[in-house]
């Protein structure tokens, strides 16, 4: 079994709860991996063949929303392949010899997961170049015209790296990964799967339809699926016997104020702010983040991914535009020239 050693987990943004609780949850291998079904033929098939040759899978780049299963995804490759994985993220390795003192720990087959690695600095970048390539640890000694470069050995590791965004990732380093994957939202069928699964592991009771409801608001996102689980089981461990049925689920959604559609106040905020302040837009995302006092990030990573899997948003080369559909959910009308209110 995978021994998972937390190096640092830099900017991870989830509580120390949901920490402890994604670990409880977390499947171990891809027998209970609900989802990502190519992506986990593929890894399949990588680590058959690897451990047939008695090599490390090659670097794995894994990309896409939060709480979609990266790092999940990347312990269950590590427990596969009966490694051992280290977890680290690009802010938490501030200079090369940061990085040089993590590849020089590892062991020959060991998986170093580094979440967040488009936030690697450039000069901690380039190190890993031809770590990844070569095996090669390539490092300066001194400075100016009496500097030596140093070419040390390093064991045969896999880099499993994580991004929300493949967009700000350098092209020498993407290269380097022999595989891409993307992780899509899941299906609410396979969310329903995994909240009952997850239901089953802290042993709380959920009815058939409870589920089907927490899962048609869960963003189509584990992280959420779970989150939304822990709150309505403290919801019916108050307020009832602690079985999580659909007049209890309906009712703590409504305390939490999660939609229908699985929308929170702040995307809530978003789209009435494109349609109030901007008639629909475009707008540009800078624009927005001022508007709501948040960050562009923030907006860019989460917001905006699942309200334009679900149609509520457009991006177009002039901004971001919401869609009837946005306008119809929030019961809003759209403001015409002859019109003087654009409120229903
Ligand atoms: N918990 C979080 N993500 C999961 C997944 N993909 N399958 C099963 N349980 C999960």
């Amino acid at each position: 079994m995978a021994i998972e050693r937390v190096v640092n987990t830099g900017a991870n943004d989830n509580t120390p709860e949901e920490q402890e609780l994604e670990v409880t949850l977390r499947p171990q291998d891809f027998a209970n991996y609900i989802g990502q079904e190519r992506i986990k033929q593929n890894l399949k098939l990588a680590i058959t063949a690897a451990k047939k040759r008695g090599e490390p899978i090659d670097h794995v780049l894994l990309h896409g929303p939060p709480g979609l299963g990266k790092t999940t995804l990347a312990s269950v490759i590590a427990n596969e392949m009966g490694a051992q994985i280290r977890i680290t993220s690009g802010p938490a390795i501030d200079r090369a010899g940061d990085l040089a003192s993590l590849l020089t720990n590892l062991q020959d087959g060991d998986i170093l997961f580094i979440d967040e690695i488009h936030r690697l600095n450039r000069s901690v970048e380039e190190v890993l170049y031809s770590a990844m390539e070569d095996f090669k640890l390539d490092i300066m000694l001194g400075k100016g015209p009496s500097a030596k470069s140093l070419r040390l050995d390093l064991p045969q590791f896999t880099i499993i790296g994580a991004t929300t965004r493949t967009g700000s990732l350098a092209a020498p380093l993407r290269d380097r990964f022999g595989m891409i994957h993307r992780l899509e939202f899941y299906q609410t069928e396979e969310i329903a799967r995994i909240i009952k699964r997850a239901a089953q592991i802290l042993g709380v009771k959920i009815s058939e339809d409870a589920a089907l409801q927490l899962a048609g608001r869960a963003r189509l996102t584990p992280r959420i699926a779970n989150r939304l689980l822990k709150r309505v089981r403290d919801y019916a461990d108050v307020n009832g016997d602690g079985i999580i049925d659909a007049v209890i689920s309906t009712s703590a959604l409504a305390l939490l104020e999660v939609d229908e559609l699985g929308l929170d106040p702040a995307d809530r905020r978003m789209l009435e702010a494109i349609i109030d302040s901007y008639n629909g837009g475009p707008v540009g995302v800078e624009t927005i983040a001022a508007l709501l006092a948040e960050e562009r990030g923030t907006i860019e990573d989460f917001h905006e991914p699942y309200l334009m899997q679900i149609g509520l948003l457009e991006r177009t080369p002039r901004g971001r535009k919401v869609t009837p559909k946005a306008y119809k959910h929030l019961q809003k009308r759209k403001h015409t020239p002859d019109d003087q209110s654009s409120l229903v």
